[in-house]
């Protein structure tokens, strides 16, 4: 399919509404990405014709609904280059995957183990570590970021020890748009026998990871952040893990015994899918990595570095605006202030204008905090935005400046 961005919007029924009597400007696709009409007939036929508890049936909906969920883990699968489709886990989404992987090394961790993080992470990426370390005594030690919001290689090289035993990075920053060096850290990680956690919430609606390219050990994203339903996601784990991790929740689906006396688990990756999954959102979430295939990532990633350096460009030309995020990998988030104004003031006024931001701290206060600052205005773009949408924004965001000054 070629790049017609007409067509790709006219995909998604929600970019023809308006807001406040204004053309929706949709660009808070950070926080979630909007979804295209082929994702929402996924979920109304689903519930329209076959609609029905999976694995456990023998009449033919089951058999149905079993083999989409399937087929959909098999898509998801080969999209991330997973060696087996049993090593994709479906969850309820990042923050989920994040906290089964935090959960199953709470038996392996010893007191005084080191566990690395990055200093741009979400919070899903920080607090369970912390609940880990709590538990545990094992002690969190932080990757350094610089002031352009790049993790300096060189402290991190410094942090590593034969201590070590998990790093866990985002691949992409929410809050700047960083994209991180994974398949060095991950590397360097390996060298110390430390094990690889990357969390891929924001980059997957933008690039096609590689998982066996890049050797990680687990990798976590979620569906709704790449066009598919919200409440479903990916944990990514290397086979190996599947007998190292001890389950997260107990329940139905991740047994393969049951008495009174003992139970024995099953394999992955239903030994981590206790109870009725969400089928529909995982079939929803094959159809929406169909979606993205068919558009093509290549493209994807042309039109989205276009808007991230016209909006660079336009929103520099307003004096006193500030970029946070300034590194040479980014992605297409600009996250921003205005000397003197309130980031929650311009997202409101904005608002009014039809413009979705996000205004605050992205739920990651240890970046605001380093910069000193209560929060950013972000603007977050995908694929289906426009340049002229660009222009709506710069002209908001002056006309806001112009009140609040
Ligand atoms: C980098 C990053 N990690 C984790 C999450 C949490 O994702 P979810 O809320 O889908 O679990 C987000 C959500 O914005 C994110 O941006």
């Amino acid at each position: 399919m070629s790049f017609n961005l007409q067509k790709i919007r006219n995909d998604f029924p929600i970019l023809s509404r308006k807001v406040n009597g204004y053309p929706l400007v949709y660009l808070d696709n950070a926080a979630t990405s909007q979804k295209p009409q082929q994702v929402i007939d996924a979920i109304v036929d689903y519930y329209s014709r076959y609609n029905a508890n999976i694995h456990r049936g023998v009449h033919t909906l089951s058999q149905e609904a079993t083999d989409a969920y399937e087929a959909a883990r098999k898509k998801i699968q080969t999209h991330f280059n997973a060696k087996e489709a049993y090593e994709i886990i479906f969850t309820a989404g990042t923050t989920h995957g994040i906290n089964l992987v935090a959960n199953g090394f709470s038996e392996i961790l010893k007191k005084g183990d080191e566990i690395i993080v990055s200093a741009m992470e979400h919070h899903s990426n920080i607090v369970p570590w912390q609940m880990l370390c709590e538990k545990t005594g094992a002690i969190l030690k932080v990757i350094p970021m610089n002031e352009e919001g790049v993790l300096v290689f060189s402290e991190y090289e410094k942090l590593l020890s034969q201590k070590t035993k998990l790093v866990f990075v985002n691949h992409i920053s929410n809050a700047l748009g960083t994209i991180n060096p994974i398949e060095i850290i991950i590397e360097k990680a390996h060298e110390y026998g430390a094990s690889v956690l990357i969390d891929g919430a924001q980059s997957c609606s933008h690039i096609k990871p590689d998982l066996q390219k890049l050797n990680v050990d687990f990798y976590v994203t979620s569906a709704h952040k790449m066009c598919g339903p919200t409440g479903v996601g990916i944990l990514y784990m290397k086979e190996e893990w599947g007998n190292k991790l001890a389950p997260y929740q107990g329940g139905g689906e991740m047994i393969a015994e049951v008495t009174f006396e003992k139970t024995t688990y099953a394999g992955l990756p239903h030994k981590f899918e206790a109870g009725t999954p969400n089928i529909c959102g995982g079939i929803a979430f094959g159809a929406a990595i169909d979606y993205l295939n068919r558009i093509g990532f290549e493209a994807i990633e042309a039109h989205e570095t276009e808007l991230l350096k016209y909006a660079t460009e336009k929103l520099l030309e307003i004096e006193g605006l500030k970029i946070y995020g300034t590194g040479p990998d980014k992605t297409s988030v600009v996250s921003f202030n205005i000397e003197g104004i309130h980031p929650y003031d311009i997202g409101t006024i904005v608002d009014k204008l039809g413009i979705a931001v996000r205004t605050g701290h992205h739920c990651a206060q240890p970046i605001m905090d380093f910069y000193k600052i209560p929060g950013t205005v972000r603007a977050s773009f995908a694929f289906y935005n426009t340049l002229e949408e660009v222009d709506a924004l710069v002209n908001a965001v002056k006309k806001a400046k112009m009140m609040l000054s």
